[in-house]
């Protein structure tokens, strides 16, 4: 069954390994990371339904801001990987 995960730290190593194999595996990624550049190529790379946004995780309001944009456009998401 295809499930909607949050990854944070989607621009490299774990995180960025984890997008790619569950997108591959059919699953929808809402992810984060403060790298703009990053963020963009993922962007670019894997379009609608996912998405990667610029947010620092050490930011309570930009991850705040966050959370209400992802509840307000996806249901509540299965897995949270932080
Ligand atoms: N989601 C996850 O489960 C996840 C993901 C990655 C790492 N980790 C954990 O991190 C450790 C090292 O993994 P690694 O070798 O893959 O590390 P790494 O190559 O250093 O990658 C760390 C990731 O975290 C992001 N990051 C760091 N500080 C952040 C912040 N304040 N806000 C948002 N994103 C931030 C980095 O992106 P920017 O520099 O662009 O912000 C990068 O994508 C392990 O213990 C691993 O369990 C967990």
């Amino acid at each position: 069954m295809k499930k909607v995960i949050v990854i944070t730290g989607i621009s490299r190593g774990l995180g960025k390994a984890m997008t790619d194999e569950f997108i591959r595996l059919g699953h929808t990624i809402i992810g984060c990371a403060r790298s703009a550049s990053a963020v963009d190529k993922l962007t670019t790379k894997y379009s609608n339904p996912h998405q990667f946004t610029c947010v620092n995780v050490a930011d309570e309001k930009s991850v705040r801001e966050w959370a209400t944009k992802t509840l307000g456009n996806y249901s509540p998401p299965d897995f949270i990987n932080k």
